[in-house]
């Protein structure tokens, strides 16, 4: 990817903590690096909690975009998800996702990874339903 694609990096972690964790051995890929997807997967986590906050409705993942894989993750990263809202519709939300990470014997966080995802506010029958903001039902 060349440089005039990546957003430039922003100087700090924007939006709520969400989720914090640990890189461990299990979660490498075969270069001893951590795996892409279990950073995905705790973004989305963190995204899910924030969402669920928002909607004060159970909601699922429906779309992934603008993601950037920044730098390399490290076993005994600390890494923390950071959230903050985008778009609001009538019964999804678009959530800005950003995963930094302090490494070992560091103290400057680094952001490794970035990206848009979608929500939706979902039933008990996991059906799409209207996100109530403030007491008002989204139109
Ligand atoms: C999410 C889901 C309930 C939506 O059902 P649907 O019948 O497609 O519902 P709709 O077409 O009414 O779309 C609902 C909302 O999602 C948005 N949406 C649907 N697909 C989208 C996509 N690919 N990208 C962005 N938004 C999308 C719609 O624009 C709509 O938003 P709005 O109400 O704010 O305008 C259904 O697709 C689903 O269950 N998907 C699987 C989710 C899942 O298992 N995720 C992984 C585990 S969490």
């Amino acid at each position: 990817m060349t440089e005039a694609t990546v957003p430039a990096t922003p100087t700090g972690p924007r939006g709520d903590l969400c989720i914090r964790t640990l890189a461990m051995p299990a979660d490498t890929n075969a270069n001893g690096d951590i795996f892409g997807g279990w950073l995905l997967s705790q973004m989305d986590v963190g995204g899910g909690v924030f969402a669920a906050k928002v909607a004060k409705s159970r909601t699922v993942t429906v779309a992934i975009e603008a993601m950037n894989f920044r730098k390399a993750v490290y076993v005994g990263d600390l890494v923390s998800v950071y959230a903050h809202l985008v778009r609001i519709g009538r019964t999804s939300m678009t959530v800005r996702l950003e995963a930094w990470v302090v490494r070992r014997r560091e103290e400057q966080p680094i952001l490794v990874t970035d990206g848009n995802f979608t929500y939706v506010s979902i039933d008990d029958g996991g059906r799409p339903q209207p996100i109530k903001r403030d007491g008002m039902i989204a139109t």
